[in-house]
This record gives structure tokens, sequence and C-alpha cells, in this order.
């Protein structure tokens, strides 16, 4: 793995807790528990590596569809993570953010959240952004509301809008998009995870079921993101010739 061209944003898809446990003969319930653990040992070997932002998709908008034991005890395992974890986060002075509509959750689960995010507030060696009940057409669609209104007051024209003005008001506006997306347990789909975010991130499908998951693995995701050329749309022997390498979406910008 190279120092210098790490990525500062990944974003992770944990899946394969369920195919874990069945492999086992265990309850789907026990994967998803030691899908818990994998996740805080990725979130301190990201934290190591000096990754600036890591994405998590923890559970989805589609997710509420299970049955109903299994988001019982997926509720149940959120819960105490955001009750426990938030000292060790301090520890690691790692900041915690949700992205994703909370408001579906119970009064008593979004003051914890509240809670959690305020202890972590003042860190910053890395973000840690946690999607719950979080759907990238989600994320679009209540952008596109937000936009709306504006136009609705005339405080906005529609040939005005932007990708930008899109970008802003979508879930991790104001950060780097992912540089790196991994998905564990082999399917190979995104589920309607960050969507807009991700037009220019590279993509690291995984056999490997998320309990599984270890911080080699990690590793050997970061190994291949640095053989890739990210070309954003230009030429390789542009980039070769160095050529504008600083224009906006070099740098994870828009018009
Ligand atoms: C995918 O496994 C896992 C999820 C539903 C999301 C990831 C959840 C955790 C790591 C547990 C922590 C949960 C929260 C909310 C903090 P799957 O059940 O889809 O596996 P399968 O595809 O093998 O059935």
């Amino acid at each position: 793995m190279l120092k210098h061209n790490m990525p500062k944003h990944v974003a992770i898809v944990m899946d394969g807790n369920g195919r874990w446990a069945k492999k086992r003969n265990l309850p789907r319930f026990e994967g998803h528990r030691r899908g818990v653990e994998v996740l805080k040992n990725i979130v301190q070997a990201s934290a190591n590596l000096k990754v600036k932002i890591l994405t998590l998709f923890a559970f989805s908008q589609e997710n509420w569809s299970r049955p109903k034991d299994e988001v019982d005890s997926l509720l149940v395992l959120f819960r105490k993570l955001v009750r426990q974890e938030s000292k060790n986060l301090c520890k690691n002075n790692v900041k915690l953010n949700f992205i994703g509509d909370v408001t579906r959750f119970s009064s008593s689960l979004q003051i914890e959240i509240e809670n959690s995010v305020k202890m972590t507030s003042e860190n910053d060696a890395m973000l840690l952004n946690v999607a719950v009940n979080y759907s990238g057409k989600w994320d679009i669609l209540q952008s596109v509301r937000e936009i709306a209104a504006k136009v609705a007051k005339s405080e906005l024209e529609p040939s005005a809008i932007t990708t930008g003005d899109i970008t802003a008001n979508c879930a991790l506006s104001g950060l780097p998009e992912p540089d790196l997306l991994i998905r564990t347990g082999g399917e190979q789909r995104l589920s309607n995870f960050l969507l807009w975010q991700i037009a220019y991130t590279e993509l690291y499908f995984s056999n490997i079921f998320w309990p599984d998951f270890t911080a080699s693995d990690l590793e050997k995701a970061i190994d291949f993101y640095q053989t890739r050329e990210r070309r954003f749309g230009k030429t390789s022997e542009q980039l070769k010739r160095n050529l504008s390498i600083t224009g906006p979406l070099a740098l994870g910008m828009e018009a």
C-alpha cells in the first residue's frame, strides 16, 4: 500500500451477514452481531490508515421490509452501538455523523443519536458517516424538493439550477465524494446506496461476507484503488502530460 495515494473517502456496503450466519447454522441475528464487531474493527483500521472519511451503509430504507424480528434485532444493535461507541470514537478522535431520514426512529433513539453526534463533534482525525434509514433515491428526491421549494418562492430560476445545487442539498454535501466504494458479500450492485455522489468512485467488490472482513481485506481494497487510473472523463495521455488535472472534476467539485 502506498502512503501517498490513499483514498480520502471510503464508502462501504457491509453485506453478507445473513449468509455468514446461515453457513454456520446460526440465526441471522448472530451474523449482524458479529457484523457490528467487524464494523468497529474497520472503523479503527480506517482511522489507523488515516482515511479521512468513512461512510457505512448500516440500514437501508428497504431493510424495513425484512421480518419484524430481524428489523427489531438490527435496531437493538444500532441503539447499543450508538450508546456504547461514542466514548471509543472520542478516544480515536473520530467524529460521528448520520445520513438518512432519522425521523422514522423512535424519539428516544433520535435523542441518543443526537447525543452521540454532539459528544464527538469536536473530533477531527476521521469523519464517520453512518447511513441509517437511507436510500440514494430518497437522498436525491429530498434535495430536489428543497430546490423546488426555492423555485416556488421565486428565489431560483429553473434554468439556473446546477448539478452543484443538487449536491448541496444531498447528504454528504461539502465533503469530497467517495474515492473508493467497497461492497462485501459477493453481490455486484449498489442497492440504492449513494447514487448521486459516486459518479467517479472506484468500485471494489469482495466475495468475503462482512463478518469475515478484516483490516487486511481493507488494505487489499486500497491496494486495488491505488492501481486505478482516475481519468475523470479525460484521456490517459492528458493525465500523463499532466494537463489541467486541476479542473473542477479532479477536485470532486462541480460547476
Ligand atoms: C447486510 O447483511 C447487512 C445489513 C442489513 C447492514 C449492515 C448491518 C450491520 C453491520 C449490523 C449493524 C447494524 C446497524 C443498524 C448498526 P444481509 O443481512 O443483507 O446479509 P445477506 O445478504 O447475506 O442476507
